[in-house]
């Protein structure tokens, strides 16, 4: 080691620990340059997916290249989801395969970051005691002077565990886009609604609301640097503004954002029930980039069961929003989300959701069995349904959403839809894929040079994906 490195390296380590014990946003540009690999693997929701993007662009600020093997990299970062036990336990098994290579690679530096980190760091450190570093979601500000921190101390000891959940997310952290077209723009963070089966505002902490001018500042760079479209995100984008100074509100946001010249659309999720306005639904008619998207998860069709999960709402608030929205966006689409199996919930019971199903005729659903979360107030609850019921009740939710959806879409075929074009269709050579306004999925036979534009393209063939269709003037 020569002395100009020995002297980076020294100021590094100094530069960690004001970053570790003053918590502020690191002003990691003066990190020394490091040609080294990253292996970035990502699990859960779009929160996550954005996450990411922050998380990949620390990384390569500080210099390291990704790659797509986790035995080739210097950094091994998982970002892991906790929203069921699923997802949990795999964290876990890919730790697992890990742990060899770890042995023969000891400097390698495995990173735990997202909801499993933030919650269940006791347990990572007990089950893969050769983590270096576990962080939770809300303290990424930190994660380049943690990195630093193990390079420093090399991988033996303890792991560095920032997990406060407390923390302000800070503006300007760096970050590495995936995507061209479409741009994950986050306009919350955290959650207060502790819906009884949820494990979100334990992982992602209180919600805190962004500035309207640094939202703004966001979407205008990203429409400077060619995207055309912004998904909004929050865990409850409804309730924006309500922590803010300035008496702003998630539909005031959505105007301000419309109002920035080429910017072709604008979606948004998630609406929880209990806080959509009819000032939203007006905004998304009145408003001409707002797509007509309403993603609004019903978890439930049933009044009892929506009181124990602590929904704050009945079913009929639930089909009255549904019809609002109609009435006013006729061609809006709505999809949701939904569990069956939450405990104590009975035969009757799971047939008032499917009857809201067949009622409402989503345009598209994620549906679950309901998962015990540790520490959430449902995993206390008695009356538990057992495995083979829940399996039943999806696998028959599936079944009718799964025809309705494709009905939807069969109604549709013939009809010419504005498609934002996103890429080439990797499995069709010669076809490209967008989504239309509603979020359906198209592919069609077009040139790349159509990518990042918006084409009208009629429908020809309907699918429960989406369709299969023509640009009109083909014949
Ligand atoms: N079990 C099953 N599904 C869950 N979700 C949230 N928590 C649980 C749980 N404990 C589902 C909800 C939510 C979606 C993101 O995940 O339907 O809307
Ligand atoms: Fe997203 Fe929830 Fe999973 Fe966290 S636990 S990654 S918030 S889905």
């Amino acid at each position: 080691m020569n002395i100009l490195h020995l002297a980076l390296e020294l100021i590094t380590l100094a530069h960690s620990y004001v970053q570790l014990f003053a918590p502020r946003l690191g002003d990691i540009l003066t990190y020394p340059k490091m040609a080294n690999r990253y292996y970035l693997d990502t699990m859960g929701c779009q929160m996550n997916e954005r996450d990411s993007e922050t998380l990949a662009g620390i990384l390569e600020q500080l210099g390291y290249q990704p790659t797509a093997a986790a035995a080739d990299a210097d950094v091994v970062v998982f970002n892991t989801c906790t929203v069921r036990a699923k997802p949990h336990h795999k964290l876990f098994s890919k730790l697992g395969e890990l742990r060899r290579i770890k042995q023969r690679q000891p400097n390698k530096i495995i990173v735990v970051c997202g909801c499993v980190a933030q919650i269940a760091a006791e347990e990572i450190r007990r089950r893969a005691p050769y983590v270096d570093i576990i962080i939770g979601p809300r303290n990424y500000s930190r994660f380049a002077a943690a990195l630093a921190q193990r390079r420093q101390l090399g991988s033996s000891g303890e792991p560095i565990v920032v997990t406060d959940d407390r923390e302000t997310i800070p503006e300007g952290l760096p970050v590495c886009r995936y995507t061209e077209i479409s741009a994950f723009v986050n306009v919350t963070y955290g959650c207060n609604n502790f819906c009884a089966y949820c494990i979100v505002p334990y992982t992602r902490g209180r919600e805190q609301s962004r500035q309207m001018t640094d939202i703004v500042g966001e979407v205008q760079s990203l429409v400077a640097a060619g995207y055309k479209e912004v998904t909004l995100l929050g865990q409850n984008v409804n309730s924006y503004g309500h922590d803010l100074a300035e008496r702003v509100d998630f539909a005031d946001l959505l105007a301000e954002v419309d109002q920035i010249p080429s910017l072709a659309r604008i979606r948004f999720t998630t609406s929880h029930p209990k806080d959509l306005s009819v000032k939203l639904l007006a905004a998304m008619r009145d408003l001409p980039s707002v797509c007509e998207h309403l993603h609004l998860p019903i978890q439930a069709g049933d009044d009892e069961v929506l009181t124990r999960m602590g929904r704050g709402y009945t079913y009929a608030h639930y089909r009255g929003l549904v019809d609002a929205a109609r009435q006013r966006i006729p061609d809006i689409a709505i999809s949701t989300d939904v569990m069956v199996g939450f405990p104590g919930e009975t035969d009757e019971q799971f047939r008032n959701t499917v009857r809201a199903f067949e009622e409402i005729r989503f345009s598209q659903a994620f549906m679950f069995k309901y998962s015990d979360r540790p520490g959430t107030r449902a995993a206390q609850m008695p009356d538990k349904v057992p495995e083979a019921v829940k399996q039943r009740r999806l696998e028959q939710v599936v079944a009718l959403q799964n025809d309705i959806a494709r009905e939807i879409n069969r109604q549709q075929v013939g009809k010419v839809f504005e498609v934002l074009v996103e890429r080439a269709d990797p499995k069709s050579p010669g076809k490209m894929r967008g989504r239309t306004r509603t979020n359906k999925l198209m592919i069609f036979p077009g040139g790349e040079d159509l990518i990042g534009q918006l084409v009208p393209v009629q429908a020809e063939a309907a699918y429960l994906w989406g369709f299969l269709g023509k640009l009109p003037s083909e014949s």
